[in-house]
């Protein structure tokens, strides 16, 4: 009996240093018989009563070494089988094979109408100007001759600081205009593209946030006819050369006199004869020259200069250009909505 336990174990010693395992499968039923908690070297532990006294521990010994070779040949074929997986997997790799392709991201339609109208003014000398978009009342407001109790507020509703009930979100890029007034002396010519806000509720054609470009050029003897000539060759840029454009009377604090721009569209389709409201006029910008309150409250001389200036909504002329029906998909970042921009770029 007790040479049965002997040899039994040799056997097992034997098998376990002869394994071999072609693949997962065959080292898992390795794993089972050696290793796992149902092995076969486990029972023999109990024959150990069975042996003579002085023949105890050296089975003792025999079994520890069973049971610790079974674990590294079990880490071994394992640690094989592993790298003949990855071998395998490196074989299927065809190296020569093209690179899947990048997938391009688009830029915001905000982006790409701002760029435009910025390239188009840059071409004829004006540079671009920044301001913060939390303002002051000053040059949000009151600079723009817009004081505290000026009807004109109203329309422009916005959100302001707690903390600082001076301090606000512009309302407009004209905000610009005030600032680069007091710092810079004439000739100016600048634009001034950026993120406005308005305490607007939220609809398909209205937002809290939008964007607008401001221009503004001031210089000895800018006249009313200077400015009509650069919208005239603005529309001309971003509308093709045939635009025809007309200036209607209108009323901003900061200009006198002031005026709509609008851009002939066409009355082609019903959509056209709905964007148009029926006149195949679609309104662009407000524009006017600048007032001369404007002009001696920013340090500017009225009596030497005259200036002209013009702010039009960013949104607005992508929805017409890109035919977009609501003003929320802009702030959405709805991959379904920007992907459609790639052709734009
Ligand atoms: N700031 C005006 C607005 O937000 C737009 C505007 C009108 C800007 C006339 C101008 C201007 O510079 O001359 O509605």
């Amino acid at each position: 009996m007790s040479m049965d336990l002997f040899e039994q174990l040799k056997r097992f010693i034997t098998e376990i240093e002869q394994a071999q395992a072609a693949d997962a499968e065959a080292l898992e039923q390795f794993r089972k018989k050696f290793v796992g908690a149902k092995n076969v070297i486990k029972p023999l532990q109990k024959g150990i009563r069975e042996l003579e006294a002085e023949q105890r521990p050296v089975f003792g010994q025999l079994l520890n070494k069973a049971k610790q070779l079974a674990e590294e040949k079990y880490k071994a074929l394992k640690a094989s089988i592993e790298a003949g997986q990855e071998a395998e997997e490196v074989d299927k790799l065809d190296l020569t094979a093209p690179a899947e392709p990048l997938e391009l991201g688009a830029r915001h339609p905000v982006a790409i109408v701002m760029d435009r109208i910025i390239d188009v003014f840059s071409r004829i000398g004006f540079t671009i100007a920044q301001g913060p978009e939390i303002e002051d009342d000053w040059h949000n407001f009151t600079a723009m001759n817009t004081p505290e109790d000026h009807p004109a507020r109203d329309m422009q509703d916005t959100y302001y600081l707690m903390n600082d009930p001076a301090m606000l979100l512009r309302t407009h890029t004209s905000s610009v205009q005030s600032r680069v007034m007091e710092s810079q002396k004439p000739p100016i010519r600048i634009i001034a593209p950026g993120r406005v806000y308005r305490n607007e509720t939220i609809s398909a054609r209205s937002h809290c946030q939008f964007h607008q470009v401001e221009g503004l050029y001031i210089d000895e003897g800018v006249s009313f006819a200077d400015m009509k000539q650069t919208m005239l060759y603005f529309a001309r840029q971003m509308y093709g050369p045939d635009a025809r454009i007309r200036l209607r009377p209108s009323f901003f604090p900061f200009t006198e006199p002031s005026a709509e721009m609008d851009v002939y569209w066409g009355l082609q389709s019903e959509t056209d004869y709905r964007i148009t409201k029926g006149t195949g006029w679609l309104e662009i910008l407000g524009c006017g020259m600048v007032d001369p309150n404007v002009l001696e409250n920013c340090g500017i001389d009225p009596n030497r200069y005259s200036g002209f200036a013009f702010g039009m909504g960013i949104e607005r002329q992508a929805m017409l250009q890109y035919r977009i029906g609501d003003i929320r998909l802009f702030f959405e970042n709805d991959l379904r909505f920007l992907k459609q921009f790639k052709a734009a770029l």
